[in-house]
C-alpha cells in the first residue's frame, strides 16, 4: 500500500500527543505536514480542523489526523466539510474497522484520552488496512447523497425502507 501524505492538526489538548505522533509517522517513512497548533497555549480547535480538512480534500489519497482533548470537537467540525469522513476512535479495532468499512480520510483522537502506545497501534491499523469496498460502497454513496442535498440547503430524508439490504442489520 502506497504511503499516504498525512496532514495533522490539534488544539492545546492534543498538542503533546500530536508531537509524539509526528515523530512516530516520520520514523515510519510518512510525509507529514503539521498545521499546528505549536504549543499548549489555549487555541480554538475549529481553525485547525478547517486547515486539515481542506488539505485532505485537495489531494487524492491524503489523510488527516486531528487531536483535541477528547477528539470530539475535532470530529464534529471535520465532518462539516464536504468529502471528509472523519472517525473518532479510541481503540485499534475501531481504527481498523473505520479504514475497511468507512474509508475514513481523517482520524480524530483524544489527546487526553489515549496514550502514545495505543495511538501508535491505532495509526498503524488505520494507515495499513485497505478499504473493503463492496457493500460498504452503498453506505458511502448514501452519505455522499446526504452531503449533496444537505449542502444545497435542504435536508436529506433517507428512505423509510432500506431497499438495499432487506432483512439485514
Ligand atoms: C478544549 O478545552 C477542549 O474543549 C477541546 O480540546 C476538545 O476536547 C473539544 O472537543
Amino acid at each position: 500500500m502506497e504511503k499516504a501524505k498525512i496532514y495533522l492538526g490539534c488544539d492545546h489538548g492534543g498538542y503533546v500527543l500530536k508531537t509524539q505522533l509526528v515523530d512516530f509517522l516520520t520514523g515510519q517513512g510518512y510525509a507529514v505536514e503539521d498545521f499546528g497548533c505549536h504549543s499548549e497555549d489555549i487555541v480554538r480547535y475549529p481553525h485547525y480542523a478547517a486547515r486539515v480538512a481542506k488539505a485532505v480534500r485537495s489531494q487524492p489519497g491524503a489523510r488527516g489526523i486531528l487531536l483535541c482533548s477528547t477528539g470530539i470537537g475535532m470530529s464534529i467540525i471535520a465532518n462539516k466539510y464536504r468529502g471528509i469522513r472523519a472517525a473518532l476512535c479510541s481503540t485499534s479495532y475501531q481504527a481498523r474497522m473505520t479504514a475497511s468499512h468507512n474509508n475514513s480520510n481523517v482520524l480524530c483522537l483524544g489527546g487526553r484520552c489515549i496514550g502514545i502506545f495505543e495511538a501508535q497501534d491505532m495509526l498503524h491499523a488505520w494507515l495499513t488496512t485497505p478499504y473493503e469496498g463492496g457493500r460498504h460502497d452503498i453506505s458511502l454513496g448514501l452519505i455522499e447523497s446526504a452531503e449533496n442535498v444537505n449542502f444545497s440547503g435542504k435536508d436529506w430524508e433517507g428512505e423509510e425502507n432500506d431497499k438495499n439490504s432487506p432483512g439485514l442489520v
